[in-house]
């Protein structure tokens, strides 16, 4: 990636704090964030999915986070293993008694484990056998490994606040203490590895604004109810950028331009190959949104698809 790309990117997201307005054209460069690493390829959250992203030229690799047992930030998108890993053959008895499935199934909560016990799961069977053995990465790991590649952006989610919250743990703080540890906040840090916080939960972003102000954050939605003037405009006070599913900017196309009106960034998700939509690829898919109704980044399980232009 050119300095002057690091640059660009820089100002999209900081924009807001640099100069009072945010500091984007029409030509900007569009932003290319791979969803839980090229998931469409290799096991979302391992590090063949976070390796290959950034073999397909993504500007951000996606860690979504949660917390174990002991306090450990680990990329993880559900809020429990049985999906994703071999927790249930592993640890047989070790399931909630408290979270269970919509028919009463029997889930692994992450937090219920340390992280020694995670890292015992194997993350890569469920899709092939040729992934058997690849772990469950910590946050430091996925970041460590992105580092190894200047110009390349961390997007971290943070999952479930509200999950943690209510077992007496801050996961916002043992975040926040982990960027400051690393100094990803500083200018020098984001110039090299960008960063941008994500959560689906606005009191987070709003609580990122005050710990962790020099970082960008943006707020993920699936709700018609966030998109009103009146909502973007109390989000532009704490946040960069809205991240719509994208089936609501196809029902409202204007929400691009009220966004870029109150100086936020707009970020859809997911587009995937794996999935029938109207479009006769997810190229031309992702094409539509970027250059017709004019997002300004998108989230692809798919980076080698992202039209570039
Ligand atoms: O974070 C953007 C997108 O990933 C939100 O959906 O469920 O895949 O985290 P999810
Ligand atoms: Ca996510």
């Amino acid at each position: 990636m050119t300095s002057l790309r690091v640059a660009s990117l820089l100002l999209t997201g900081l924009g807001v704090l640099v100069a009072g307005a945010l500091v984007r054209g029409a030509d900007a460069p569009k932003m290319l964030i791979a969803h839980r690493g090229a998931s469409g390829y290799a096991p979302e959250h391992t590090f063949a999915s976070y390796d290959l992203a950034i073999q397909q030229k993504a500007d951000f690799v996606e860690p979504d986070l949660a917390v174990s047992k002991d306090g450990v930030l680990v990329c993880l998108h559900d809020d429990t293993l049985e999906r994703t890993t071999n927790v249930e053959e592993v640890f047989p008895d070790r399931y909630s008694h408290d979270v269970k499935g919509r028919n009463g199934e029997k889930r692994w909560v992450a937090n219920d484990f340390t992280v020694a016990e995670i890292k015992r799961l194997d993350a890569g069977s469920w899709v092939d056998a040729k992934f058997r053995g690849a772990q469950v990465p910590t946050w430091d790991e996925m970041l460590a490994r992105v580092q190894q590649h200047p110009g390349v952006g961390v997007y971290p989610e943070l999952k479930s606040p509200p999950l943690y919250t209510a077992r007496g743990v801050d996961m916002a703080k043992i975040f926040v203490d982990s960027v400051k540890q690393h100094h990803l906040d500083t200018p020098e840090s984001l110039k090299r590895t960008p960063v941008i916080i994500q959560s689906f939960d606005r009191a987070t972003i709003k609580r990122m604004s005050t710990e962790l102000p020099t970082v960008p954050r943006v707020f993920l939605t699936s709700d018609e109810g966030d998109i009103t003037d009146a909502q973007l405009k109390d989000l532009a006070t704490f946040a960069q950028g809205i991240a719509p599913e994208k089936k609501l900017i196809a029902a409202h196309p204007d929400l691009v331009r009220r966004a870029h009106a109150l100086g936020l960034t707009v970020t859809a998700w997911t587009f995937r190959a794996d999935e029938k939509t109207a479009y006769a690829s997810v190229k031309d898919e992702m094409a539509k949104f970027l250059y017709d109704f004019g997002i300004d980044a998108l989230f692809t399980n798919n980076p080698d698809q992202f039209p570039r232009r």
